[in-house]
């Protein structure tokens, strides 16, 4: 029996990892939950599930709640202590990682300091602080599962590999599905709508990872996030277009293997095999009928069309504090196009600008790599204010 601690239950990985526990109650048991803002939606959870702790954004937020589950024994916590004393809870082996954002970074650390089994879905922690995370990781003994489905998909692919044998892959390939805009004409980018950027053609996900799929900072940051997970140089991960989502990435080895994984686009997969870990359970999912899928296409990405690739690719060489840059800018900047106050095409515009403005150090400690956050953050505000105008 494993016992988990969801963070970001009320979210898209959040429901899916709830959905896939709910078909297991002899394996799992759920002993915190986390939300931020869908009270309803977390007291029903609690109901349902009955875990020990629930926590959410403030203390006005944790006294709805506590109303919603009188005669419950769920103890109710708020905020980023809230958050950590969740991952910390003694009886916690196993926290699915799924906060949206950099609010994920400091729970997902602490999980990782206490040498809990993390199930990774927020990419933005260790794009933010790759080498803080890994290194955390390795001194605590805690065991880092990748859930985003291309990063599970390689991981699937190299089990033979745990000794490290890294001069033995030749290369990681990461598909994307080029998202909504693929083929849509760039010069009706700018008049896109977030009701469009969030419609994805083959996954159902939260809004921020719908955009970001949508401009292909994405695929950027999941390529920073591999080459954090699997110790890969970025110049030896590429990103392919593959338009079906069957395959959800590839590993190709020196003697002239490719490996890949395929499946439905559903994330009960990736989710299921890092709950179930190292055996395979039930998903939920559909299975694959290979006489259906007719053709599979995969070609380049195209860098003008989607420029952010290039800006996560440099990130990526350049180390640093370069990937925390980027994701604070882009966070910014994807959520005043939420809001209405940038167009489409100026989220990546900004990102540009701020990494343009701020100059690329060395991460010396997790305290500086939230100090350049902030700093991102307010240089993005300067450049949203200026387009607003
Ligand atoms: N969705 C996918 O298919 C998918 C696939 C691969 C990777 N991922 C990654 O998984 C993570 C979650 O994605 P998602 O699509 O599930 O997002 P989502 O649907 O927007 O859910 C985000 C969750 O985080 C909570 N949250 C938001 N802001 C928070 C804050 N400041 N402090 C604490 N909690 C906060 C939300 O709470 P409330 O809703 O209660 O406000 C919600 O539970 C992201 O890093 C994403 O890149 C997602």
């Amino acid at each position: 029996m494993r016992n988990i601690c969801i963070l970001g239950s009320t979210g898209s990985i959040g429901e899916n990892t709830l959905d896939v526990v709910s078909r297991h109650p002899d394996l799992f048991r759920v002993r915190a939950l986390t939300a931020h803002t869908q009270i309803e939606k977390l007291a029903k959870q609690c109901q349902q599930y009955l875990p020990d702790i629930a926590v959410v954004a403030n203390a006005t937020y944790a006294e709805k709640l506590k109303n919603l589950l009188t005669n419950s024994s769920t103890k109710v916590l708020h905020g980023n202590e809230g958050l950590i004393e969740a991952v910390m809870h003694l009886e916690v082996d196993t926290v699915m990682a799924a906060i949206v954002g950099a609010a994920g970074l400091l729970p997902t650390l602490e999980a990782a300091k206490a040498g809990k089994r993390i199930l990774l879905a927020n990419k933005e922690a260790l794009v933010m602080s790759g080498q803080i995370l890994m290194d955390m990781v390795a001194l605590s003994g805690a065991e880092l599962l990748p859930i985003d489905s291309e990063h599970n998909a390689i991981y699937q692919c190299l089990p033979q590999m745990k000794n490290a044998h890294q001069h033995e892959i030749a290369e990681l390939l990461l598909t994307a599905s080029g998202g909504p805009f693929l083929n849509r004409s760039m010069e009706t980018l700018d008049r896109v709508t977030p009701e469009e950027a969030c419609a994805h053609p083959n996954w159902v996900m939260g809004k921020k990872i719908s955009v970001d799929s949508s401009t292909m900072m994405n695929k950027g940051l999941e390529l920073i996030e591999a080459m954090w997970l699997f110790q890969m140089p970025a110049q030896k991960i590429q990103i392919v277009i593959h338009p079906q989502s069957v395959i959800h990435s590839l590993v190709r080895y020196v003697d002239g293997s490719l490996l890949a994984q395929l499946g439905e686009p559903d994330m009960r997969i990736p989710i299921a095999y890092g709950l179930g870990w190292p055996n395979r359970i039930t998903s939920g999912a559909k299975q694959l009928n290979m006489m259906e899928l007719g053709q599979l296409n995969f070609m380049k990405a195209d860098l003008q069309r989607f420029p952010a690739i290039r800006l996560a690719r440099d990130a990526a060489i350049l180390k640093g504090t370069s990937p925390a840059i980027l994701n604070a800018a882009n966070e910014e900047a994807v959520e005043s196009f939420l809001t209405g106050a940038i167009g489409y095409t100026q989220i990546i515009q900004i990102v540009e600008k701020v990494l343009e403005k701020i100059n690329s150090e060395v991460a010396t400690s997790l305290e500086h790599v939230l100090e350049i956050d902030r700093l991102a953050r307010q240089t993005a505000q300067q450049f949203i204010r200026e387009c607003s105008r």
